[in-house]
């Protein structure tokens, strides 16, 4: 779908009433997912005493309670009462191979048992990987192993900073990158600022600033007046938009940037976190044919094994983080006993050759094509504004669309928490139909989701539906 029509779609959605589900419905819902889960429901009870929240992971399903899940395999996750879904988390986005993907964790398994798991120096799969992420970015002439997406990416403004003696980052509102302090303004939601930036001091966020997606006159004016107060050191943004395209961008957002960061003497950072290798081998960079000065990765380089993170890019820039054997020059500090340790190395290199071998990414994208077009035309026999659209095999569906409201509509704190709601009613109600999603608004897919997959999937919007309608 293109970038006008999504648009138009979701101002359609917002600035209409929302649907949710009939009351009595969700009731029914509510007592379904108690009575087939109980389990898990008296595990968070538990876990409630001993983790604040009761759930360690933001992206958890949490209405009624978190689905304790208690194996993955290809496209599924069974729960700790036996119940199978189709999975759509996917980890959060890594998971392009399909769940534990055997010859993947054989090749992990053979190397905890032969070589142990870390040792605290580098191993011979750290070069090993990084050449095959060179081979498919070129982009990344060199490479720095972190322990996470958040991690990754505070290395990578600190080594912009260092490399540009500047010392302001332009962030893209609405966009996720981690939950570093510099890091947590305008997320979600375009134009929050610091809304969600509790336990950190102001000056922490002095130098964030926070441009609208999609807007040049702004990226522009930001650019202007940072020159008299340090300059820009970097922008950094999610090449597909914001929470991995919940906030689409225009087709052409990523050269205009790339441009404007040339004119002032500016990086360009893509946080990859979740579109590197999903979106084709080449990434994000390949899929739009714009060149980052910097790449984060996280998740996506570990297929799911942890610990995974990195930054890549020009070797002028990335050296300027040499370790400790290149002397005392002015440098980029950063590390991390567990970066590049030798299962998520391990697990970064032989997942690329296992997604080279497959064409993993586009199969994904066709299974992901699919997936789109049966919802659409569910949803448009329905005669209900509700849309899916999709990058590759990131799929984005919506129903309420509480992302899309903007704070200047009628009424939007309250509109964002009631469609919110309504979307985690909608979610409760894939549970129930064996369908497991990410923030009742996001579908990864695999290779491993097949037809049958795909049909059951189709078949439990059918039913939510036919819901809605009674
Ligand atoms: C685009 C993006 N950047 C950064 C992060 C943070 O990564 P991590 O959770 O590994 O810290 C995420 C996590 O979902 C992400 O989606």
């Amino acid at each position: 779908m293109e970038y006008e029509e999504i648009v138009r779609r979701l101002r359609n959605i917002v600035t209409n009433p929302p649907i949710g589900l009939p009351k009595e419905k969700v009731k029914e819902i509510m007592a379904k997912y108690r009575d087939q889960c109980p389990r898990s429901e008296e595990a968070f009870d538990e876990a409630k005493r001993l983790i604040p929240g009761g759930v360690e992971h933001n992206l958890s399903l949490n209405k009624p309670f978190p689905i304790v899940m208690d194996k993955a395999e290809g496209c599924k996750v069974w729960d700790i009462d036996g119940n199978e879904y189709i999975d759509y988390l996917m980890c959060g986005g890594p998971i392009i191979l399909g769940h534990n993907y055997p010859p993947l964790r054989d090749k992990i398994i053979e190397l905890i048992r032969e070589k142990g798991p870390s040792h605290g120096v580098t191993s011979e799969y750290e070069v090993k990987a990084i050449k095959l992420i060179q081979k498919h970015m070129p982009s990344i002439e060199m490479f720095r192993f972190f322990q996470s997406g958040t991690e990754a990416v505070m290395a990578a403004l600190r080594i912009a900073r260092v490399f540009t003696d500047k010392v302001k980052i332009i962030k893209i509102g609405g966009s996720y990158h981690g939950w570093s302090d510099q890091m947590v303004y305008g997320m979600h939601i375009p134009g929050t600022g610091p809304l969600e930036a509790s336990g950190i001091p102001k000056e922490c966020l002095k130098h964030t600033i926070e441009v609208p997606p999609n807007n040049e006159k702004k990226l522009r004016r930001a650019f202007e007046k940072s020159e008299a107060k340090g300059g820009v050191a970097a922008v950094i943004l999610e090449p597909v938009g914001g929470e991995s395209g919940t906030h689409p961008v225009k087709p052409d957002w990523n050269k205009i940037v790339r441009e404007y960061c040339d004119q002032f003497d500016s990086l360009l950072i893509f946080d990859e976190v979740v579109t590197g290798f999903r979106m084709g081998m080449g990434g994000a960079q390949g899929y739009f044919n714009v060149k980052p000065d910097l790449t984060v990765f996280g998740k996506i380089i570990g297929h799911g094994y942890p610990s995974a993170g990195g930054v890549g890019g020009r070797r002028d820039v990335m050296s300027v983080c040499a370790a400790g054997v290149e002397g005392l020059k002015k440098r980029a500090y950063v590390g991390g006993t567990l970066a590049a340790n030798p299962i998520t190395t391990a697990a970064c290199y032989w997942t690329i050759k296992f997604l080279e071998e497959t064409n993993a990414p586009e199969k994904a994208a066709a299974a992901a094509d699919k997936i789109t077009a049966g919802m659409n035309d569910i949803f448009e026999r329905a005669d209900l504004p509700f849309f899916v659209y999709n990058f590759k095999s990131i799929i984005h569906y919506e129903t309420t669309s509480f992302f899309a409201v903007r704070l200047d509509d009628k009424d939007a704190l309250n509109q964002i928490n009631l469609r919110r709601q309504l979307a985690e009613e909608y979610q409760a109600a894939l549970i129930i139909n064996g369908i497991n999603v990410l923030a009742g608004t996001r579908m990864y897919v695999s290779m491993a989701h097949d037809d049958n997959a795909i049909q059951k999937t189709l078949t439990a919007w059918e039913n939510i539906v036919k819901m809605i309608k009674s």
